[in-house]
């Protein structure tokens, strides 16, 4: 049963000031489940006790369930409750008590993949953020805390494995073929943590010593097949557990630890004490079947889950509102073993370019939020890139600001005041205060004000005296409830570098913008300075300034910021192409400069190369402008990529053969040479050069991995050449039976930019593979397709059309997986009045569709806004 919402009546808003804490207390939970895809019985004890003193009843969570039984310490009741909408209210004399419950469940029936659903013939969990009541009524909040003892029975031959959180402390046979296991997790923890699975599936088992001596046994559980493609997920969990205790001093605290794969999940995975359940996405990969990138999507996630036990379950959140303090932090945690793993600048330049991509627009546009929120109708909307990414800038500024020593002392002091207790966004504030000595009064800011600030930086230079005066002042633009902002703490790494000698003048400089304005004097600066700024991305803003194409291209080639030098290039890149789109006059004579110079630099690795040689993506050039043209951006910029091609063919054939790897490998330098291999070849075939297709064919042809043959086919999927074709058929016959991979088939052909490429979606939406149920399969078409700036905005509004039917489909299924399809729609005031009119119409007519669910319902009332 979905919780339905009809149009007229809009769902509840909850506040942040309203918090208030538990009624009631719950320190002992047993829970028994016989398991059955069709009928499953759940049974809970509570144990409950009143807090503080107050006449309130306790108030049970529900969400479609029918209570069967209600008993209240053993004695069965006929009266002694009511249902308050979904949840069970009872009325108890004392202030302790158990209260038993007993409901019936369908989890194959379970299509919104939250509470106990069925996923591949296998059953499993995801209780965050309010999945649990669906499967039990419980107090259902994040700070209220329970040790769990759960039993669950099922059918041994259909389901051999049976995992929950802690140690296993019972199991054995039963009659009728079925058998049991029993599970108790020493650690009082909230419901959303709580998990089991009962399963046919074969582990990779591992063990890991924690520093102090405790042996872990790992398990990654994935059907039996899949086993050989789970050893880069193993080693990135024990190198996450080594790299905690090394960088953060956080041990593991349980003789086990256990992962599960499943084909259908509404993210990317999810923490479960002890049991953490993921997406197969992020944990299978081998040479064959995943990208590198897909690589480093599963240790990305591994490292951030694994990094939970810490920031999250050890201390976990008071509320929802204060869903940052677990994610952020989680987020900068895993950026940072990433960065310490590999290359730190490629990886600082990765996640700048996903913080614009995603989350800039969002803080710009009508769902614009603090990565602390004020209020939510539903929570499930608020997993958003402000809370997860840029909540993780706000805590990297942090440690930029207190420098290592100093931040580390206040995570200690957080986890040592907080550990076993819910705590907010202020406690972690103020264990950094604590700890540094450091006022961070203002700097609360960051989690109260939504909007992406704008530094406007400008350099003047006065030769006779030697002096430099950079001037600095801040605007943080009004949002969505937030008309009037004030200015807040900016940590800005500055440096300048002389424009003849190409050296810096001086260590750079760590500016904090406290206020609105300020100037920054520098002396000693005799020749022309240039000005490097917000070096690393140390602030997550905006920067303005006045630097000409000349500055910029000097930059990319001598900045000793690997950071500053991508983003002088991709700065050069915007200016030329925003130009081009604005006057209909190109320049591209200093970024194809600047592009030969740093593709023909010995000293640097392929990895940065490839990365400073990507253009900016058509969304990023639509978001510098008032007004997005999307045929004209797209004509712009592959005016640039043409010439680029064509300028320096020789250069990128060079590119290409030097970066031919003859055997697959998964070093740095290895994966380097595939990336720049690809994006050489994207530019040869941009060149028009008549052998381009047929090297594309080859190279998709001929890779010993994915990452080639990926790459390829996404250059040729762009192309009107017939190997098009080919690759299309070759692809689907040699992966049609790996649902992973064949989501790469979909989403490449969505990504598109053929002018039948909406032809192409429509048609694929009924492809025999096609599934609204199947989360990755619906993101590797729709949500691709609405990704592709030129194809979504294709006029005539059939993109929208198309978006918002899928939607409506995908609501009646899985109303979570819904609501994040639509901020594509929300984005009419960016674009032209025809185009706004018609994307309006659409989400005007999804809010007039009776039924809707409320995750939906509010993100398009808040889109129309
Ligand atoms: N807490 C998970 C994380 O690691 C996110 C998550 C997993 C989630 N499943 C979910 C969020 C379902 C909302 C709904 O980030
Ligand atoms: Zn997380």
């Amino acid at each position: 049963m979905l919780d339905a919402q009809s149009a007229a009546a809009a769902p509840p808003v909850i506040r942040r000031e309203d918090y208030r804490k538990p009624d009631w207390l719950m320190p002992d939970v047993h829970l028994e489940f016989r398991l059955d895809p069709a009928r499953t019985q759940v049974a809970g004890r509570l144990k409950v006790t009143r807090n503080g003193a107050h006449g309130r009843p306790l108030r049970l969570n529900g969400d479609g369930l029918t209570p069967l039984a209600v008993l209240i310490d053993g004695e069965p009741q006929a009266d002694a409750w009511r249902m308050d909408g979904p949840d069970l209210l009872i009325d108890l004399p004392g202030d302790a008590h158990v209260v038993e419950t007993r409901v019936e469940i369908s989890p194959e029936a379970n299509s919104q993949l939250m509470g106990l659903y069925a996923s591949g013939g296998n059953l499993c969990t995801q209780c965050e953020p309010e999945g649990f009541r669906r499967m039990i009524f419980f107090i259902d909040r994040p700070d209220v805390l329970s040790r769990y003892t759960v039993r669950m029975e099922a059918d041994k031959t259909r389901f051999p494995v049976l995992l929950s959180n802690g140690d296993r402390t019972a199991s054995g046979d039963l009659d009728g073929g079925r058998h049991f296991a029993e599970w108790t997790d020493p650690f009082p923890k909230p419901s959303y943590l709580f998990a089991l699975v009962a399963a046919d599936l074969a582990a990779n088992v591992d063990s890991f010593t924690t520093k102090s001596g405790r042996p872990v046994k790992l398990a990654i559980w994935v059907v039996e097949k899949d086993l050989p493609k789970t050893e880069h997920a193993m080693a990135a969990l024990k190198a996450s557990m080594a790299w905690d205790e090394k960088v953060y001093g956080r041990e593991y605290d349980l003789g086990e630890f256990n992962i599960v794969a499943v084909a259908d999940f509404n993210f990317g995975a999810m923490e479960n004490k002890s049991l953490n359940i993921f997406n197969s996405r992020y944990i299978l990969a081998d040479p064959e079947t995943a990208t590198d990138i897909d690589y480093d999507g599963v240790s990305g996630v591994v490292a951030h889950e694994y990094f939970h036990n810490w920031s999250g379950n050890r201390v976990t959140c008071r509320d929802w509102f204060q869903l940052s303090l677990k994610e952020g932090f989680t987020v900068f945690r895993d950026q940072s073993f990433t960065a310490d793993q590999g290359s730190a600048a490629v990886k600082r330049i990765e996640d700048v370019r996903l913080l614009r991509a995603a989350q800039f627009p969002e803080d710009a546009g009508p769902l614009a939020h603090p990565i602390r929120p004020e209020s939510y109708m539903e929570v499930s909307n608020f997993y958003t890139a402000t809370v997860y990414n840029k909540g993780a800038e706000i805590i990297r500024m942090l440690h930029t600001m207190l420098g290592p020593q100093k931040f580390r002392a206040g995570c200690d002091l957080y986890f040592a005041r907080h550990d076993g207790t819910a705590a907010t966004c202020e406690d972690f504030v103020v264990a950094m205060e604590d700890a540094s000595g450091v006022d961070l009064t203002r700097f609360r800011l960051w989690y109260s004000q939504a909007g992406t600030p704008r530094v406007r930086a400008a350099l003047s230079h006065e030769p006779a005296g030697a002096r430099a005066l950079l001037t600095l002042e801040q605007t943080v633009p009004p949002t969505p409830g937030q008309p009037e902002k004030q200015p807040m703490p900016i940590p800005l790494r500055i440096a300048l570098f002389g424009e003849r000698s190409g050296r810096a003048f001086e260590e750079e400089r760590l500016v904090v913008l406290e206020d609105e304005r300020c100037e920054i004097l520098f002396e000693g600066i005799a020749e022309r300075p240039v000005l490097s700024i917000n070096r690393g991305f140390s602030a997550p803003v905006i920067i303005d300034s006045d630097r000409s194409a000349a500055d910029l291209a000097f930059l990319s080639a001598h900045d000793d910021d690997p950071f500053a030098r991508y983003e002088a290039m991709q700065q050069l890149m915007v200016d030329t192409l925003v130009g081009a789109v604005s006057t209909g006059q190109a320049d591209h004579g200093p970024v194809i400069e600047a592009v030969r110079n740093t593709l023909t630099d010995p000293k640097l690795d392929s990895a940065f190369i490839g990365e400073t040689m990507l253009l900016p993506s058509e969304a990023f050039i639509g978001d510098q402008m008032a007004v997005v043209d999307p045929v004209a951006i797209h004509r712009a910029r592959e005016a640039l990529r043409r010439d680029l091609g064509g300028q320096l063919e020789g250069e990128w054939r060079d590119a290409y053969e030097r970066s031919r790897a003859n055997r697959f490998e998964l070093s740095p330098q290895a994966k380097g040479a595939r990336r720049l291999r690809t994006i050489a070849l994207g530019f040869i075939m941009a060149s028009g050069a008549e052998d381009a297709a047929g090297i594309a064919l080859r190279q998709f042809e001929e890779a010993d991995n994915m990452t080639d043959r990926q790459g390829a086919f996404g250059v040729l999927a762009n192309s009107l050449a017939p190997e098009r074709d080919v690759a299309i058929a070759a692809f689907y016959d040699r992966f049609r039976d790996n649902g992973l991979v064949l989501d790469k088939w979909f989403s490449t052909q969505a990504f598109s930019i053929r002018p039948d490429t909406l032809d192409r979606v429509e048609e694929l939406s009924r492809h025999p593979d096609f599934t609204l149920a199947n989360p990755n399969r619906l993101r590797s078409l729709v949500g691709a397709m609405s990704g592709n700036q030129l194809v979504f905005h294709e006029a005539g509004g059939r993109g929208y059309r198309f978006l918002a039917d899928m939607l409506l489909k995908v609501d009646g299924l899985n109303p979570q997986t819904a609501a994040k399809l639509v901020p594509p729609l929300g984005r009419w005031r960016r674009f032209d009045e025809g185009r706004a009119a018609l994307m309006k119409a659409e989400l005007q007519r999804m809010l007039d569709t009776p039924g809707l669910s409320k995750d939906v319902f509010e993100q398009v009332s808040k889109s129309l806004a």
